[in-house]
């Protein structure tokens, strides 16, 4: 498995372009078989989880085709089972359950299992897919979903969860009458997801808010569309900057879906100057410590706590970050307290104290936010930082190296013979 090979303590300046969201993509490109023609998508970013993705479609029955970041797809001779090759690589397949349940009247989806970050199950999509008038069973690991059409309903889900308010608008869009979610997810995701499906003839109202309004529709058609940049990645590459003590501009930066990471990252004493689609991210003076809680949207994501905590290692105070969202999401904190990091964990709070350096070592990371953490860590830190098992960094970063190359990092990849 390939490496990243960091020699830290350059500053990084320049610009870095954001590409579009992997988190966002996934969704849209497998509601493709909702929709009768092509669909052109657009700012697609080139990605492990998006080859899987496409890959996947192609099995279903799709017709795929990819130029760089444009991805045509149109849905052909529809088959409505996901095998576990592919699931297992890639917990998001499940969002073609709700699609190949709305188009074929069946789906078999292989079911995903536990993941590093946590058990994550899927009960919450079942439940309210059956209130639709789904059926499942659970045969030699597929969940096997059988339905008439599905019919439009009121559903309350548990909690917010951004995969099965994913999974319901798609299974709603052209479902029989009106559904109503309830305690919907809010993220820009789940947005851009009802955005998209707007553009190819639903009715979608309410996204953005926890309460999302579905008249179904008799048919969907293809359209052009251009997913949202990748705030995540964007958020990250402002903790890469101001862990550096940069100067960089992130340009396509989606300022507006960030507002409580750059809250935070301003409470710490980052600064941001907004110039159109492009932001200015440096540090006028000291950094320090804040206490972080992550949050559905609103709130402060999940997909941030690594790489926030990684700039804490290097601020002054202390502040503990509480991880609401997944029950087993601090796995990298014993990597960076082999960097020198000094990290208390109990249960699900880390208490995080500022150190004056931190040292290059070995590290391995176990999911893709975990991986990005080492990795804004290694920027500073002292000697060299070798970063192992990088496929999780491939699943969501488009050519993070060469983005880091080109704002001054020294940073390489080592491929495994
Ligand atoms: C999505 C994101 C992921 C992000 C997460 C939270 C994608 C591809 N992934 O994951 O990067 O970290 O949102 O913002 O978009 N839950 C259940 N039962 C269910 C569904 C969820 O108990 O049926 C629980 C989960 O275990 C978790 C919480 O609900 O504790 C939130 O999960 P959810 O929002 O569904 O996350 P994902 O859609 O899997």
């Amino acid at each position: 498995m390939d490496s990243l090979v960091i020699e830290g303590g350059q500053r990084l300046e320049g610009r870095i372009p954001i590409s579009g969201s992997k988190n966002a993509a996934l969704p849209i490109l497998l509601a493709a078989p909702l929709v009768d023609g092509q669909i052109i998508y657009q700012r697609v970013p080139e990605l492990m989880d998006i080859r899987t993705t496409t890959k996947l479609l192609s099995l279903l029955g799709c017709e795929v085709e990819q130029e760089g970041k444009e991805v045509r797809v149109t849905p052909g001779n529809l088959t409505p089972e996901a095998p576990y090759e592919l699931v297992r690589t890639m917990r998001a397949s499940v969002l073609c359950l709700g699609p190949l349940l709305a188009r074929l009247g069946e789906a078999s989806v292989a079911l995903p299992g536990g993941c590093a970050i946590g058990a994550r199950p899927v009960d919450l999509h079942l439940k309210a897919l059956e209130r639709m008038g789904a059926e499942f069973e659970l045969e030699g690991g597929y969940i096997r979903g059988r339905c008439k059409r599905l019919k439009g309903a009121r559903i309350q889900f548990d909690m917010p969860t951004v995969g099965g308010t994913e999974n319901l608008l798609m299974a709603a869009a052209t479902a029989e009458g009106e559904t109503v979610l309830e305690n919907a997810a809010r993220e820009p995701e789940v947005v851009d997801l009802a955005n998209f499906l707007n553009f190819c003839g639903a009715q979608i109202s309410g996204h953005g808010t926890a309460v999302i309004r579905i008249h179904g529709v008799n048919s969907l058609s293809g359209c052009r569309y251009r997913i949202m940049p990748d705030r995540i990645e964007a958020g990250t590459y402002m903790c890469a900057a101001a862990i550096t003590r940069g100067d960089v501009k992130l340009r396509d930066c989606p300022m507006y879906e960030m507002e409580a990471i750059v809250a935070k990252l301003s409470d710490m004493g980052v600064a941001f100057e907004q110039d159109g689609d492009d932001v200015r991210v440096w540090v006028p003076g000291d950094l320090n410590c804040v206490d972080v809680r992550t949050q559905p949207f609103p709130g402060f994501p999940t997909d941030m706590q690594a790489q926030v905590m990684a700039l804490m290692c290097r601020s002054e105070g202390m502040g503990v970050i509480e991880e609401t969202i997944f029950e087993n999401r601090f796995m990298h904190v014993l990597e960076l307290a082999r960097m020198g990091a000094h990290i208390t964990l109990t249960g699900r709070s880390a208490m995080v104290r500022g150190v004056e350096r931190l040292v290059g070592a070995p590290v391995m990371a176990s999911d893709l936010r975990a991986s990005a953490s080492l990795v804004v860590a290694g920027l500073v830190a002292d000697k060299t930082t070798t970063v192992q098992r990088i496929y999780h960094l491939d699943r969501g970063y488009e050519v993070m190296e060469e983005k880091l190359q080109a704002v001054g990092a020294r940073i390489r990849r080592v491929r495994e013979q």
